[in-house]
């Protein structure tokens, strides 16, 4: 059936789309229900295929209920959860041979030990996907994708199909080895592929990154099997031991154990060779058979990576050395004003359609109103074009996976006729939009009477380091939102009652009035029931407060621990300069956040909708940093003076990791000095206050 053409005509379109619509929800609803599928999977894929030909042929005909996206589709609900033991973090990235001499030099400090002492190993980064797979007694026992980082999905089934993913290795493995790389796909294996996709009208794929990740998410590994995806091993994660002191000697071993180690790795000496090694990896990047976007950099001695450790979500002892963006060339057709959950006014290029690194590029940011102007925040011009106007010629560039982004007027081509005047007024509530001084944005003053800035809220609740309600994305939310069902958070928790009582009716019918979405409902009033008790941590991080990311969330439950403290503290702290003092005591805490905190909770609009909030859920209690094995945690510890032993950034990480809070002023609060030489005004202040003080020996001995 999917060889036959796609429909011009849109009514023959129309029918067809139906048809396959309710036989895909059918589909749907029996592969999740207890009764066995009723149709074979090939079958199922094959109507996919054709229903995606004919909505990519007329998107005008994408029914509300898209069975392909349905509310809990397959993907999302039908693997099993992995808890990662070892987190699967993600690497932060250099632009320059600056960056990177940066890098290393952060590195010398952070050790105290000179630069030539240092090694690396440089390694192509594949733009793939990644993946972790667990051996036990050199067996294969689970694959599990990267997800959040902390949780992915359950993936075995799938990896187990993949050629060059090892069932068994082979010679001397440690009893558990969880190794992890990068699923990817080869060009030439994309292209025949695409090839045969078009010849038989159904769905292009987009590159091979996407095509990658989503032939390992597929629900039916048989499906998996069927695509050519190729691995590569780079790291590892829960390990009962290790094979080598250096990451060089456990690549040398991943290889013997039969895993392929990509050939193009390289072990440097100083930094010279590795930004040498950089460009011949960027020479050699067309002829290479697969699509990479930058060189990894990685220390080699594996002591070394552990003293290094680890900020909040990467290795310090790693990089991501990115190769140069792809520019491309288009016509500005004109600007829309986006209005963000903080309020921002930005301005979106809408630019006719071109393809930059692989990806069909339609809309670009434009930063603010100074950007489109042309100009800095001194006045300066940034480019040579000047103001942009309707029409123009743009080079436009995509770094990786950054935002696309517009680099200067093609001047070589016809200027456009109209200029653009960026709006004073919020274009969806109708509010002043004053820029505040000394900055570049303009903010709509509307908050809770602005439309778009509660729909983004709501959006940014439920997103994955948020609430993480499963089957409430984005759509769903502007959806609910457009229908008058939510309007702030609590709605969400109270849509299953509202549905109960009749108030509201989530259930679309067919013409003989069966539910054709009740699992979805289900599914979804689930995972809202799900999050009733979520984490303080995520929970402070939904609320959406300017200045407050993940980390600063998690600062701030840690402290606080529980949300009634958390919410006492932050209503004193608007009078209380106590309150405000030991709010900023905490590392990481500075006064912008903090007075954006405080702002927050002394909204009276905004403590309504808390209230209201609180009425649903009970969020879980922090974890008090553990106490047990450390006579540190818990404590407040400031370093001052010259430390010989470790650089002042290592003793921090260390304290941090035994629980302690490390604070950069001594007050009646502190529990600990560490005193390193010419230690001067902390170290009197502390005698003063009767705070212990020990010297750096001393520390270094009690944590051993
Ligand atoms: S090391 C703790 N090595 O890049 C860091 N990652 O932004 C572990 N990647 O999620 C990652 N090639 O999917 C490492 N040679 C390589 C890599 C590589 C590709 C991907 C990987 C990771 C992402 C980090």
């Amino acid at each position: 059936m999917t060889d036959t053409a796609i429909p011009d005509d849109e009514d023959a379109a129309r029918a067809e789309v139906e048809r396959l619509s309710a036989q895909l929800h059918a589909a749907n609803t029996a592969y999740h229900g207890a009764d066995a599928p009723e149709i074979s999977d090939a079958d199922y894929d094959g109507l996919k295929a054709r229903f995606a030909s004919l909505l990519a042929r007329h998107p005008g005909l994408a029914p509300d209920d898209n069975p392909l996206e349905a509310i809990g589709a397959p993907a999302a609900d039908g693997f099993g959860k992995v808890l990662h033991r070892v987190p699967m973090l993600s690497l932060s990235n250099a632009f320059s041979d600056e960056d990177v001499s940066d890098f290393v030099d952060q590195i010398a400090r952070f050790l105290s030990l000179p630069r030539e002492q240092i090694a690396f190993v440089a390694e192509p980064k594949i733009d793939g996907v990644s993946l972790a797979l667990r051996y036990e007694g050199g067996q294969l026992v689970e694959a599990a994708t990267r997800g959040d980082g902390t949780e992915g999905e359950n993936v075995t089934a799938n990896a187990r199909t993949i050629g060059e993913i090892p069932d068994r290795l082979t010679g001397q493995v440690p009893e558990v080895f969880e190794v992890r790389g990068e699923v990817y796909v080869a060009h030439a294996d994309f292209d025949a592929l695409n090839a045969e996709q078009e010849r038989v009208g159904a769905k292009v794929y987009a590159n091979p990154r996407n095509f990658a990740a989503g032939s390992l998410r597929q629900l039916d590994a048989g499906v998996t099997a069927a695509r050519p995806l190729r691995f590569f091993a780079y790291a590892w994660g829960a390990v009962s031991a290790l094979p080598s002191e250096t990451h060089w000697g456990v690549l040398e071993a991943l290889g013997a154990w039969g895993f392929r180690v990509n050939p193009q790795s390289f072990r440097a000496v100083d930094l010279d060779s590795l930004l040498a090694h950089y460009r011949e990896i960027l020479h050699n990047r067309p002829d290479l058979e697969y699509d990479i976007d930058g060189v990894v950099y990685k220390v080699d001695r594996l002591d070394l990576q552990a003293r290094l450790g680890f900020r909040s979500n990467n290795p310090r002892w790693a990089i991501a050395h990115k190769f140069p963006a792809e520019l491309a060339t288009t016509i500005l057709e004109g600007i829309d004003i986006q209005v963000g959950r903080t309020g921002a006014l930005s301005p979106v290029a809408r630019l006719k359609p071109v393809t930059v690194g692989g990806v069909v590029v339609s809309n670009a940011t434009l930063h603010n109103e100074d950007y489109i102007a042309g100009v800095n925040a001194s006045g300066a011009p940034i480019r040579q074009g000047g103001a942009l106007r309707i029409g123009d010629t743009v080079e436009i560039y995509r770094a990786g996976d950054v935002i696309p982004k517009v680099r200067d007027i093609d001047l070589t081509r016809p200027r456009g006729e109209t200029g653009f005047t960026f709006p004073e007024t919020c274009p969806v509530c109708g509010s002043p939009a004053p820029r505040e001084p000394g900055e570049a944005v303009r903010r709509c003053t509307g908050q809770l009477v602005c439309a778009a800035q509660v729909v983004e809220q709501l959006k940014h609740f439920v997103s994955r380091a948020a609430l993480d309600i499963e089957g409430l994305g984005t759509r769903q939310i502007e959806a609910m939102f457009a229908d008058g069902l939510i309007a702030e958070p609590a709605d969400i928790f109270t849509l299953a009652r509202r549905q109960a009582t009749g108030e509201i009716d989530l259930y679309r019918r067919d013409e003989k009035g069966r539910e054709t979405n009740a699992r979805s409902v289900e599914n979804l009033f689930a995972a809202i029931e799900a999050r009733r008790t979520p984490d303080l941590s995520r929970l402070v991080f939904a609320l959406g407060i300017r200045h407050v990311g993940e980390t600063s969330a998690r600062l701030l439950a840690r402290h606080y621990l529980t949300w009634t403290a958390f919410w006492q503290a932050m209503t004193a702290a608007g009078e209380d300069p106590a309150a405000r003092d030991d709010l900023l005591s905490i590392d990481g805490v500075g006064a912008v956040m903090a007075d954006a905190v405080i702002a927050f909770f002394a909204n009276d609009e905004g403590r309504d909708v808390l209230s209201r909030l609180m009425e649903e859920v009970t969020p879980a209690d922090a974890e008090a940093p553990q106490t047990e094995g450390s006579a540190f945690a818990g404590k407040t510890m400031v370093f001052t003076g010259t430390l010989s032993r470790m650089s002042r950034a290592e003793a921090k990480a260390r304290a941090e990791a035994l629980g302690a809070k490390v604070s950069g002023s001594v007050s009646a609060k502190t529990d600990i000095l560490v005193a390193g030489e010419n230690a001067g005004s902390k170290r009197r202040k502390a005698e003063e206050l009767g705070v212990r003080v020990m010297s750096e020996d001393e520390w270094l001995e009690d944590i051993g």
